[in-house]
């Protein structure tokens, strides 16, 4: 309730959608006592890696050439045969993606899942800092949590237990307005659909729906010109409400952490893409593999990121995203590392990501 009477209200496109102030309103010094307390453990372990590139070498996208070489150092100790042999961290000649020019007009959409049944791999994570930097190229982006945790919403500054209407509405109740749902992020450009545990009951009532599978496709319909891209955030499952982020999706990314077990179930993932490809939506693409939380200076690291490029070739993406504390950090922060710490290694990561998911859509 409060969450909703505090909001304003906006116009975005043909929508308006309310602003949401839970970010700016958050004690600085608060948030970094709990930020030291979060992570004040892991801090020395990776100091080395999770310097801001200070030294004049602030990050400037103008000075890319391949490989980035700023993103190349986040990959030590290998960064100079990188560079010397233009080859990426997965081993592959890396390509040279451009800096997206700017957009006069938005939409249609492209929408985007990011699915892995396996919790805490990165999936909440790659969807707040892709979509900031999609944003920061100027395209208008839309976030949907779909994971009744909610954790897509807190990663954002938003209290999801204060929202009285969340996606969970937007699906259940015929002629609820998406507008109604919105809000705006902190991140010019970038709108959420925020949800809470509420979410965890449309899972069951939506079985005796008709057409159960499509009930978020049909609910973003509307949505679909005010924006260039949406990315739905999924709940590690492969239940109902996974199945309706699939058959809503144009392209799925597969976070992978770059641990022992990283492929264990990614055969049952890619069966249920492929089921949702054969009878539900014939537009499903597997986009792309995103391996994350990668350490270089781990053989284990390295191995196991050779053995995802060895299972799926050219569906894993360029861009690897390292490990590092700056993203735990930003969840208590309540924003995203682009915003947080806009010159670490992990925002240069994310952008890069972008980059590349932007020049895979083109290319098609
Ligand atoms: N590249 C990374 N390096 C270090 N920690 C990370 C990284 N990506 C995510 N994390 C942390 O790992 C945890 C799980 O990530 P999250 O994005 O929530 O995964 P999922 O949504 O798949 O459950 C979170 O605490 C997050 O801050
Ligand atoms: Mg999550």
């Amino acid at each position: 309730m409060p969450a909703r009477e505090s909001a304003g209200l906006e116009a975005v496109g043909s929508v308006a959608v309310r602003t949401f102030a839970a970010h700016q309103s958050i004690d600085t010094a608060r948030t970094r006592a709990v930020r030291h307390a979060a992570t004040g453990a892991d801090t020395d372990r990776f100091a080395d890696y999770d310097d801001d590139l200070t030294g004049g070498q602030l990050y400037d996208p103008d000075a890319e050439y391949e490989p980035d070489p700023e993103y190349a150092a986040t990959l030590a100790p290998d960064a100079a045969r990188q560079r010397r042999e233009r080859v990426g961290p997965t081993g592959r000649p890396l390509p040279y993606f451009p800096i997206p020019g700017p957009v006069s007009e938005h939409g249609p959409a492209t929408i985007i899942a990011m699915c892995n049944q396996k919790g805490g791999v990165g999936k909440t994570t790659s969807t707040i800092n892709l979509g900031a930097a999609l944003a920061e190229y100027g395209r208008r982006v839309l976030l949907v949590d779909f994971d009744p945790q909610g954790a897509l919403s807190v990663g954002l500054g938003v209290n999801p237990m204060e929202l009285d209407i969340t996606v969970y509405n937007l699906l259940m109740e015929r002629g609820l307005a998406a507008d109604e749902v919105l809000l705006k992020t902190a991140v010019p450009g970038m709108d959420l659909l925020p949800s809470n545990i509420d979410l965890s009951a449309a899972e069951v009532q939506l079985v005796s729906e008709v057409a159960r599978e499509s009930t978020l496709q049909r609910a973003l319909k509307p949505l679909m010109q005010d924006y260039d891209y949406v990315i739905i955030d999924c709940q590690p499952s492969l239940g109902l409400l996974t199945v309706n982020a699939l058959t809503a999706a144009h392209r799925v990314i597969v976070p992978l952490e770059c641990e022992f077990f990283a492929l264990r179930g990614v055969a049952l993932l890619t069966e249920t893409i492929e089921k949702v490809r054969e009878r539900l939506n014939p537009e499903l693409d597997l986009d792309g593999i995103l391996a994350t939380m990668y350490d270089s200076r781990t053989v284990h690291s390295r191995e196991v990121l050779a053995r995802v490029v060895e299972a799926f070739g050219e569906h894993v993406f360029h861009t690897v995203i390292g490990r590092t504390v700056r993203f735990p950090e930003t969840t208590v922060a309540g924003e995203p590392i682009t915003t947080y710490a806009s010159n670490s290694v992990g925002a240069a990561a994310y952008r890069q990501l972008a980059r590349e998911v932007l020049a895979r859509c083109h290319a098609e």
